[in-house]
């Protein structure tokens, strides 16, 4: 038999990828990294769970004929095999590392990994769940990107000498059920704001090469396709039901713009030494990933946030002082921390309510839904 392991990068399912990363979980140590990816907060990657019939009952066939081009060019596999280290791969020398930097990057790799590893499991299982050959097999193909994406970041963490134990995490981390609508938003989102942040990344990095200190970011522009594509099959999914983009449900595509634009804020701004060493001032990332998230989302939701409004960054920045209140108020611990900590709550309830009462901006959704990677 040919024991020669095979890597995530080549496996052509997500049954084969998943097969490979448990035989790595054997191999390796890795209970600081798993320890972290397991942990559920406000601003760390969760694990979803949905109802899976409901999903199963979607009919495409309002959107036929996009939706067989996008699946086309998904089974074509354009990545296979890309996500694994080559002779692009610089040496990193983590013991050199600055240490703030060390800490904010492994952190970065982390949850990065729980977030792609959340959207494989969950993908994974509507495939599993579903008898609707349209449903199931765009799932499947999803998942079986993930994996990689997954994978790859767990071959950068291992260098490290960390690993994120992926089948653990799939047995252990607990679940967060959301309706399907619910589940199609923030998906959508996370997987159109995710393309936003990889090739924001990879360009400014294309033209300041002097800032790339880990080579994983060479790989972003094939990942940030990936990603454009889940997010282009969550717009179709949602162009076949058009009641999920108007009436109330307006109001809940904009409650979820907020929190993920918000989330991203502030998790970014935790980690001021990697946008640093990177280069790239904050404020600055997050406007730029907010402005291409925005255009993108027009093909589907009728309304962008006012990301110019004169309240809109001055609260971010509010949010993120109470974040960090919050934070510091809980290593302090005692009664003293614990009002604190309650204080902070309130401050970042109110600044989130305050950014989700700026007036939208509305505007015509075009009729043909389909877009192409143009970032
Ligand atoms: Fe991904
Ligand atoms: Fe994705």
């Amino acid at each position: 038999m040919n024991m020669q392991a095979k890597h995530t990068a080549d496996a052509t399912t997500v049954e084969e990828g998943l097969a490979i990363a448990e035989a790595q979980d054997k191999q390796y140590n890795d209970e600081m990294a798993t320890e972290t990816a397991m942990q559920n907060t406000l601003l760390t990657p969760r694990f979803y769970t949905t109802d899976f019939d409901e999903m199963d009952a979607i009919d495409v066939s309002s959107v036929r004929e996009d939706w067989d081009k996008l699946i086309a060019q998904m089974v074509s596999d354009p990545n296979k095999g890309h996500f694994k280290k080559n002779e692009d791969w610089d040496h990193i020398d983590w013991e050199g590392m600055d240490p703030d930097l060390k800490k904010e990057f492994i952190d970065f790799l982390i949850s990065s990994c729980t977030a792609e590893f959340s959207g494989c499991v969950l993908y994974k299982e509507m495939k599993r769940r579903g008898n609707n050959k349209d449903i199931t097999q765009l799932f499947q193909l999803m998942a079986r990107d993930e994996a990689r994406h997954a994978g790859f970041i767990n071959d950068a963490l291992r260098e490290a000498g960390l690993r994120v134990n992926l089948g653990f995490l799939t047995q252990k981390k607990k679940y967060t059920y959301f309706r399907p609508k619910f589940i199609y938003y923030a998906t959508y989102l996370s997987e159109k704001i995710g393309y936003a942040r990889y090739i924001t990344i990879f360009r400014h990095l294309e033209a300041n090469p002097e800032h790339r200190f880990h080579p994983i970011f060479k790989w972003f522009k094939e990942w940030c396709n990936d990603e454009f594509s889940h997010g282009e099959a969550f717009a179709l999914l949602m162009k076949t039901d058009p009641k999920l983009t108007s009436g109330m449900n307006v109001y809940w595509i904009k409650f979820f713009l907020t929190a993920v634009y918000a989330t991203m804020y502030v998790r970014d701004h935790q980690r001021p030494a990697f946008h640093e060493a990177l280069g790239v001032d904050p404020d600055w990332y997050a406007h730029e990933v907010f402005t291409k998230t925005s255009e993108l989302s027009k093909q589907i939701f009728p309304i962008t946030l006012d990301i110019d409004h004169p309240r809109w960054q001055p609260t971010l920045e509010k949010l993120h002082r109470a974040n960090v209140q919050i934070a510091k108020a809980k290593e302090q611990g005692g009664i003293a921390g614990k009002l604190k900590q309650l204080s902070g709550s309130i401050s970042a309830g109110t600044a989130f309510l305050t950014l989700f009462t700026i007036p939208v901006k509305k505007h015509q959704v075009p009729a043909n839904t389909r877009l192409e990677p143009c970032y």
